[in-house]
């Protein structure tokens, strides 16, 4: 992505410590002080990306900058400072509010405001529809032809076990991905009886497959996922299979899996959080994978769990697959010897983060965009560049997966560790 520059109206107190951080991200921070700096700024410069306004100390001069920002030749994003107590009476903002603009509410660190800027600008590059309650609705992303170039991806997160992080490494390596990857991401809620995935993404009521296949039945339509799909803030487009645990026959299990292979060709990366049993939905959709990851907690019931499903995964011949992350991992078990116990190369650690997943959770958001700088989030963009590493290998397409990767070959110690 090239990177733009961004114009910073905000108070001289909070610009240098805003600016450093935009710096740090590759963009020049640009200050302004009145709608006028702006207008200069914008008949000067092609390249700004994004514009951080302060609503609050003088709103009318921000209405101005507004304006410049949405003309008729522009479309620039604003990223608008608010007070929190304002943010609830703000509707629209002077009528001409855009689907790429976003709200901070004081009091924000100048992190948090980096990654926004950064999900914003990437997002920007995509075509958006309409908004609803801080939802983007992308269009439909264009179904490539088989001769564009390689497939993406899928990535199945699964254990028998519940609880042991499924669905957190599932959202948050999705968010890893899309926002400091630069990969385009579709994130499947395939747990169709506790899946929780938009809900912990703020995202509410959205259509589900089970919705849209229904609805396809009268109008003779056939949706694909990607089309299906709602666009989260940080541009990870989100399927949720079905919202009830009832009426899902219409689930076929080989339709998903054919349709989980079509948005392949739409997506680098198709991440399935999947509810832990093993039911025919889900050894469809195991066949299709290309990564399986298995998070394991340092407890016995979930390296019993992992144990069994490496038996079963022998048995549906996709054992060279498996990969164990091993989260809450700083519980002072050893990485080494779970890898003996289950069987499994481990392909990074997640460490405990206490209460970080679920206050990110709480507000509608990955940790990954919530608390950037922890050093959580550093084990998942650890995981993701060992999923790149194992994609751009080849090694999970020429059929010898993790163990290939990480033991130099099938037939070699399966317990052999990433290095
Ligand atoms: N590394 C971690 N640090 C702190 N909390 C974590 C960590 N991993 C997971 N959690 C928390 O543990 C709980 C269970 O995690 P999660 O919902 O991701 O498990 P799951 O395997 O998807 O469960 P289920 O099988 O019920 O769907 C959540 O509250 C989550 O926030
Ligand atoms: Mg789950």
């Amino acid at each position: 992505m090239a990177r733009s520059a961004i114009a910073i109206a905000l108070p001289p107190a909070e610009f240098g410590a805003v600016s450093e951080q935009i710096a740090e991200a590759g963009f020049e921070p640009i200050e302004i002080r009145t709608a006028g700096d702006l207008e200069a700024l914008l008949h000067e410069r092609r390249d700004i990306g994004l514009a951080i306004v302060d609503s609050e100390n003088d709103f009318d001069a921000t209405l101005e900058m507004y304006a410049l920002l949405h003309d008729e030749d522009r479309d620039i994003p604003a990223l608008i400072v608010v007070a929190a107590q304002a943010f609830d009476q703000m509707s629209g903002f002077g009528g001409k509010a855009s689907v790429k603009d976003e709200y901070v509410t004081r009091p924000y660190s100048a992190e948090s405001l980096r990654w926004r800027v950064e999900a914003m600008l990437i997002r920007a590059e995509m075509p958006v529809g309409e908004t609803e309650s801080g939802i983007i609705m992308s269009e439909p992303p264009t179904e490539p032809s088989e001769a564009e170039g390689p497939r993406g991806q899928i990535v199945i997160v699964f254990n028998p076990k519940g609880g042991v992080g499924k669905t957190t490494i599932a959202v948050n390596a999705a968010a890893m991905l899309q926002i400091r990857k630069g990969q385009r991401v579709l994130l499947v809620d395939c747990d169709t009886v506790t899946g929780h995935i938009a809900s912990s993404l703020g995202m509410e009521h959205v259509r589900t497959v089970a919705d849209a296949w229904t609805e396809d039945l009268d109008t003779g339509a056939d949706e694909t996922f990607a089309s299906i799909a709602t666009q989260h803030l940080n541009g990870v487009s989100v399927l949720v299979m079905a919202e009830s645990p009832l009426h899902t026959e219409i689930l076929e299990p080989k339709k998903v899996a054919e349709a989980i292979t079509a948005a392949c060709r739409v997506y680098d990366w198709v991440i399935v959080d999947m509810h832990p049993d093993y039911g025919l939905l889900n050894q469809g959709i195991f066949e299709r994978a290309d990564k399986i990851l298995v998070p394991v907690t340092p407890d016995v019931p979930a390296i019993r769990a992992a144990v069994q499903f490496r038996e079963v995964a022998v048995e549906l011949q996709i054992r060279d697959r498996l990969a164990m992350v091993v989260n809450r991992a700083n519980s002072g078990v050893s990485v080494a010897d779970m890898e003996r116990v289950v069987g499994m190369p481990s392909l990074t650690e997640i460490r405990s983060a206490g209460m970080l997943f679920v206050q990110a959770a709480n507000e509608g958001r990955s940790a990954v965009e919530r608390f950037p700088k922890e050093k959580v989030i550093g084990d998942i963009e650890k995981l993701c560049s060992r999923m790149m590493d194992t994609r751009d290998s080849g090694a999970a397409k020429s059929g010898q997966g993790f163990l290939g990767i990480f033991s130099g070959g099938r037939n070699t110690n399966p317990t052999g560790r990433a290095t």
